[in-house]
């Protein structure tokens, strides 16, 4: 740790990726820290780093690489591609602590992974706990997991797998009554810093919202009246149990389905922010304009932008 109250050098993977861009974004708006780009050697990402993003190319074959590229380096976040094989992720653990890496922000960013039965049937919680696990065991670095929820410009401009709007069709589907609230952390004592939240979850949300709430947003911004729109109605639990078949039987196009409808479930599971509060204001967030957002969800929507 640097002697300041802030770390000043910072690595992270995905730098020019969908999260790590903003993130990135962020870090040199601070204008504090050193950023450090841990990228592939045959990546082009390198080519699009921002200004004053260091590159630091590596080879996940290869760990004297990566050592090499988190050497000095105070923090290690990771933004890493959901395909990448989960053991890209454990080779940078053991870099970071080989590397003396203090505090490392693995892939998380989205839904509630202290909740085991959700994580567990979205199918991610099996590596991001061995990855968590990891960095206990080493004993060198500690692990912060933000968790975000869903991105909601992202997710709104999705379609109907995810928050059940298909824009250009005019078409809802309100999973069960439409009106499950998801978020779209516990406080540490003095204050926020880095050390109080050592292998611990962090949550923040810009939103909390149901399906209808989104709806009611959506019609505010965009001017249309609900007799504009069909709505239609289904079982979170059976979309649930048919994109599980689809993706069981290999076809991964149904995973946001699997995702989002799962994490819709009226055990309360999305709604993090009544089961775990959230550190929004100890982390002095600013608060959002959900008409902003909204606007830029159907902005998204019309031009066809999808994630990935
Ligand atoms: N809350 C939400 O709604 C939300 C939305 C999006 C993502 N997320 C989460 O955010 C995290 C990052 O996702 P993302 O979409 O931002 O990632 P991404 O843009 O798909 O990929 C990030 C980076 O991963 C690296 N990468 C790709 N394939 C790799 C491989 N096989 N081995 C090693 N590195 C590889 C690439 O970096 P280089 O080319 O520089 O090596 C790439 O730029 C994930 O945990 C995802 O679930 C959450």
């Amino acid at each position: 740790m640097s002697q300041s109250n802030y770390v000043k050098k910072v690595a992270i993977v995905g730098a020019t990726g969908t999260v790590g861009s903003f993130i990135v974004e962020e870090l040199l708006g601070l204008g504090k820290h050193e950023v450090t780009a841990v990228t592939r050697k045959d990546s082009s990402s390198a080519d699009s780093l921002p200004a004053g993003v260091k590159a630091a190319k590596v080879d996940y074959d290869d760990e004297s690489t990566l050592v090499d590229a988190l050497q000095g380096q105070e923090v290690l976040i990771i933004t890493m591609h959901t395909l990448a094989p989960p053991e890209t992720t454990l080779k940078l653990v053991r870099a970071a602590a080989a590397a003396n890496v203090s505090y490392i922000l693995p892939n998380e960013w989205g839904q509630d992974s202290s909740d085991e039965a959700l994580s567990n049937d979205v199918l991610l919680g099996g590596p991001k706990a061995a990855t968590r696990k990891l960095v206990e065991d080493l004993g060198k670095s500690s692990w912060i997991g933000i968790i975000t929820g869903f991105w909601y410009e992202y997710s709104l401009g999705f379609g109907k797998q995810t928050y059940g709007m298909e824009w250009k069709d005019r078409t809802w589907t309100f999973f069960d009554d439409g009106e499950t609230k998801m978020n779209t952390t516990p406080e540490t004592e003095g204050g926020p810093s880095l050390s109080g939240y050592k292998n611990k979850f962090v949550y923040v949300s810009s939103f909390l919202l149901s399906q209808k709430d989104m709806f009611a947003a959506v019609l505010r911004v965009t001017g249309t009246k609900e007799s504009d729109w069909k709505i239609e109605y289904e079982s979170t639990v059976e979309r649930f149990q048919a994109a599980q078949k689809q993706v069981f039987a290999g076809d991964r196009s149904a995973f946001p389905q699997l995702l989002y409808s799962r994490t819709f479930y009226k055990d309360g599971c999305g709604n993090f922010e009544a089961r775990r509060g959230i550190s929004n204001d100890a982390l002095g967030l600013p608060k959002e304009d959900l008409d902003e957002a909204t606007k830029v969800a159907v902005d998204r929507n019309e031009k066809g932008l999808k994630y990935h």
